[in-house]
């Protein structure tokens, strides 16, 4: 057995130094088979929701124990020099042999879980190991030690997982973040991170966050989403996935919009396989979640500042980079500010088919969000021009969604047409139609085309010899009313 501990890790740093750095004091109430004394004082901490496969709060409460137990036998630098198999046989031996010592009456299941929460809690990210294992969830939300909720087939959903208290969420908070060399506490509470596996992660702690820190997980799908699964779910019917891969080839520009979490990502690098394999693509994000599968592509991504306040590295400086870098194509993850400039601007000047994501619900929603980017970045530029440039540059707005029953849908393949007056024309290829909902509550729709035959892209797509693809797909869409799944 190791050695007595002489502290914990990388203690939460949001505990007052004095506290214990383990056991939750406001949730511990020691059960009747457990001679551990009763911690003093417990905080009132607000009900947690009940949901039906809550855990009883014994077992909790009986984990807390063997945990503090353990955390007192152990010596957990050592620990941390063994491989987890070893550390996890030690972790099991110690705490089989708290279980005798201390007559705990507990299941063999519950045994097993307990011994699995507490390796997780020693090794790994405690309580989000088990939903980071799933590959079915698309976000962890966790907000404070007691309620953490998941999004699974587009609904959210409240887990029974829990925290021991704030303090350990927030360790476990820094231990995410540190891996990627930031840090999160009271004097940086708001921090963007990667887990080794690409997932997304945001943190925001205390004081900002009030009810205790709060964690954002963009979970990362191993078998990343391809357009022929989208078309699979019905986000876009076959001949709208084929107007996407065209749209991909031939380089137009296209901005991707769509609401939070409606699959704006998802689409970005779906329409990246379609890139030919010889070009040179550049992609810049604030956390790199695109994988494309080229062979010669160039990954950049931005830097907060650090806790001096210096050294940030913002999306408009990878943007105005690339263009030093010899890009074929540009791929902004998510367009959010200035960069919106730097971005038609590369449109613009050569570099066609690149592309970007952005926060809007609908196409012309679109374009505003564009304009008031650049406006408010400080360029004193007239509205006219800011709109000739979006009209020179955008080729094609592709909308996302994620509707009302769960489904994400792409709802809109709408052209950049040109100006009129001071306003900018659009028209729409192709479209998502709601016709009803079926007994189960899931919307029912269809996808078609709107009639045009000749879209403002055709001459770009006869060039890459794909205008009979081009016309099959748009005559197609229109003959077929295919109700979707
Ligand atoms: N058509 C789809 N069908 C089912 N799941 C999808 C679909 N498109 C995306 N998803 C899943 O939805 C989740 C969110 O997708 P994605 O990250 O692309 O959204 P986003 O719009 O970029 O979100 P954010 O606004 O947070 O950047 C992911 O888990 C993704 O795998
Ligand atoms: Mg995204």
């Amino acid at each position: 057995m190791f050695g007595k501990r002489s502290s914990f890790g990388n203690g939460g740093s949001a505990r007052p130094a004095a506290e214990p750095a383990v056991a939750s004091p406001q949730a511990v109430r020691v059960p009747a088979t457990s001679p551990s004394p009763a911690p003093a004082a417990p905080k009132p901490t607000p009900p947690a929701p009940q949901s039906e496969s809550r855990r009883s709060e014994d077992y909790y409460v009986t984990k807390s124990m063997i945990f503090g137990a353990l955390i007192e036998a152990i010596d957990l630098s050592q620990l941390s020099r063994l491989d987890p198999e070893s550390a996890r046989e030690e972790i099991r031996d110690i705490v089989n042999e708290i279980i005798s010592i201390k007559n705990v009456v507990m299941s063999i299941s519950d045994q097993e879980d307990v011994l699995d929460d507490i390796c997780n809690d020693v090794l790994g990210f405690g309580p989000l190991e088990p939903l980071l294992a799933r590959d079915d969830i698309a976000d962890i939300m966790v907000n404070g030690a007691t309620r953490t909720f998941i999004e699974v087939g587009g609904k959210i959903q409240l887990t029974n997982i829990r925290f021991r208290d704030n303090a350990q969420l927030m360790n476990i908070c820094q231990r995410i973040v540190s891996q990627v060399g930031r840090r999160v506490d009271e004097a940086s509470p708001i921090c963007d991170a990667r887990l080794m596996d690409g997932s997304r992660v945001n943190v925001i702690a205390p004081p900002l966050a009030i009810d205790g820190p709060t964690l954002t997980i963009r979970k990362f799908r191993k078998d990343k989403l391809t357009l022929d699964q989208l078309i699979k779910f019905g986000a876009i019917s076959p001949e709208g996935g084929e107007i996407l891969k065209i749209i991909g080839r031939v380089r137009c520009n296209v901005v991707i919009s769509g609401g939070t979490g409606s699959g704006k990502t998802t689409l970005l690098n779906c329409l990246t396989n379609y890139i030919d394999d010889d070009e040179r693509i550049i992609t810049c994000e604030d956390a790199a979640e695109l994988q494309l599968q080229q062979a010669h592509v160039v990954r950049l991504e931005t830097r907060p500042p650090s806790l001096e306040g210096t050294g940030a590295i913002s999306m408009r400086d990878l943007v105005k980079n690339c263009l030093r870098m010899r890009p074929e194509r540009i791929i902004v993850g998510e367009v959010r500010g200035p960069e919106a400039f730097d971005l038609l601007q590369a449109m613009n000047t050569g570099h066609d088919g690149s592309m970007g994501t952005l926060h809007a619900n609908s196409p012309r929603e679109a374009l505003s969000r564009i304009e008031s980017m650049i406006t408010m970045g400080g360029f004193s530029l007239p509205a006219r021009t800011i709109r000739e440039m979006m009209v020179t540059s955008i080729d094609i707005i592709v909308q996302a969604a994620r509707l009302r029953d769960g489904s994400r849908r792409i709802t809109h393949i709408t052209e950049v047409l040109g100006l009129e007056g001071d306003v900018v024309t659009t028209q729409d290829l192709f479209v998502y139609d709601i016709v009803g909902e079926d007994a189960q509550g899931k919307l029912v729709g269809r996808h078609r085309s709107t009639g045009i035959g000749r879209p403002r892209f055709w001459d770009r797509a006869r060039y890459y010899n794909e205008e009979q693809r081009l016309a099959a797909a748009l005559d197609a869409s229109e003959l077929v009313e295919r109700p979707a799944a």
